[in-house]
């Protein structure tokens, strides 16, 4: 059994930074609906908080240049950016700029969470920059394949580079003030390079990087999600692990049936297609490991439809008739509650329906941009035949290189989620340690700028 969900969990991160397939789209959903989530929180939040408040923040447009490698180039492009000015001091303090990634970015960036957060112990200035290509930072002309050759990392750390300049001069920010940049995931990673390549611009930069728990190594992450299925503190136990095994199972034998036991897992599971092909079968398999998988990498998040002690109590037979339950009604329930969650009607695992979303060169407006960040993975990143956690790696070894200012903290970018009574004794340890390294690096700011006036 544990061999076999080994199996099935395996490939499961290897799918989701991938975007072809079901998991990568219910896992996807599921990132944008809790980024959703706290978001509209972060808006009831700015309403509250007293006279002027309510102005908050300010919605600004920067033009940037498309193809910043290319002087004979002049097309332009708006991107978007947030600002919260309530805690800034002026005069040199601080600048903290939160890099988006791959979606649109709300008020919520720069209202709460971490940097909003540590705004008013220095008085900083928090800025927010939605990365080109996603939200409403898209160039005229779309997503269409000729546009994106104009996406990429490099793209996105120069339009930091002019941004950074032009918010200075905009804001009227003091050349003494340090500029930190914050990101979360592949933002970090940008967060972390900016710093390392323009460290005259950027002072320092705070990167929440790992995806998963703190405590868990991500290089293997059936490991992980198997062990955080098995893991008492948040609610896992071995026979929690032992009944998703067995739910797969038995979704797995009814496929193999086929006829009415398919037909009865179809509607049991709520799915939207029908289960003949076997290449549809794998896609409700990758639909099912996402839920799992997603329990498990938004453990704890506000607005995750279920975490790790709840979906484990729905497989574990919870809800008072337990002597009945079985693993696979458990999962039934599960299904049912993400579903709702996101407003979904039913579980939608159709491949051909996948390419046809990521075929559109329409662009969302709001949450993750999958076709493109799909082509930043297939040209930049290539997740599929290398160690899937490729840019992270690269956040790692960053880290422990001494010149590197990078602090590698949290669960999957926890630690830039707003702080809530029930979190952790170890994220509340990472958030003071983020506190006090930029209190040191302040600390510095402050110095190097009292030498310089010498
Ligand atoms: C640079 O931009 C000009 C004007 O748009 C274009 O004709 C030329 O092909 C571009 N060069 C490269 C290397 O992209
Ligand atoms: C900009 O800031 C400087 C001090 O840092 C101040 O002397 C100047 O008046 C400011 N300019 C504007 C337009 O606010
Ligand atoms: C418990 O499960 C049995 C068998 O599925 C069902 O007949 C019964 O109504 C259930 N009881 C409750 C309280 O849901």
């Amino acid at each position: 059994m544990t061999v076999w969900l080994a199996r099935w969990l395996g490939p499961l991160l290897l799918v989701s930074l991938w975007g072809l397939s079901a998991t990568a789209s219910l896992l996807r959903r599921l990132g944008e609906h809790i980024q959703q989530f706290q978001e509209s929180s972060a808006q009831g939040l700015g309403l509250s908080l007293g006279p002027g408040a309510a102005a908050l923040p300010k919605v600004g447009w920067l033009e940037q240049l498309l193809d910043p490698f290319n002087v004979s180039n002049r097309r332009s492009f708006l991107q978007r950016y947030w600002v919260n000015e309530q805690h800034w001091v002026g005069e040199d303090g601080p600048i903290f700029l939160h890099l988006g990634g791959e979606g649109s970015l709300g008020p919520g960036s720069v209202m709460r969470g971490h940097p909003a957060a540590l705004a008013p112990a220095w008085g900083a200035l928090v800025i927010s920059l939605e990365h080109r290509f996603y939200g409403l930072s898209i160039p005229a002309g779309g997503l269409e394949m000729a546009q994106l050759r104009f996406l990429s990392s490099r793209h996105a750390l120069a339009d930091v580079v002019s941004a950074r300049l032009a918010l200075s001069r905009l804001f009227n920010v003091s050349s003494s003030s340090p500029w930190i940049c914050f990101g979360g995931s592949y933002a970090g990673s940008l967060a972390a390079w900016a710093r390392l390549k323009f460290p005259h611009l950027i002072f320092a930069s705070v990167a929440s990087s790992a995806p998963v728990r703190a405590v868990l190594d991500f290089s293997e992450y059936n490991d992980v999600v198997s062990r955080s299925l098995m893991s008492t503190a948040i609610g896992g136990s071995l026979e929690c692990r032992a009944a998703v095994s067995a739910a797969f199972a038995e979704v797995e034998r009814r496929l193999r049936l086929g006829g009415a036991a398919q037909a009865a897992l179809r509607r049991e599971l709520s799915a939207c297609g029908t289960l003949g092909s076997a290449e549809n079968q794998a896609e409700l398999l990758g639909a099912l490991q996402a839920l799992v998988g997603g329990a498990v990498q938004y453990d704890g998040q506000a607005g995750a439809p279920l975490s790790v002690r709840q979906l484990c109590g729905l497989l574990l037979g919870g809800g008072g008739n337990r002597s009945h339950s079985t693993p696979y009604c458990g999962l039934r329930r599960a299904v049912q509650i993400v579903l709702h969650s996101l407003g979904q009607k039913c579980l939608s695992f159709s491949r051909a329906e996948t390419v046809a979303q990521l075929r559109s060169t329409e662009p969302q407006l709001s949450g993750v941009g999958d076709r493109q960040w799909l082509y930043q993975t297939c040209t930049e990143f290539g997740f599929w035949d290398i160690d899937p956690w490729h840019v992270l790696s690269v956040t790692q070894a960053l880290g422990s290189s001494e010149s590197a200012l990078l602090i590698r903290t949290g669960s999957h970018c926890l630690d830039m989620a707003p702080e809530r009574p029930s979190d952790s004794p170890s994220l509340r340890l990472g958030r003071q340690n983020i506190f006090q390294q930029l209190q040191t690096w302040l600390k510095l700011a402050k110095e190097s700028q009292v030498k310089g006036e010498v």
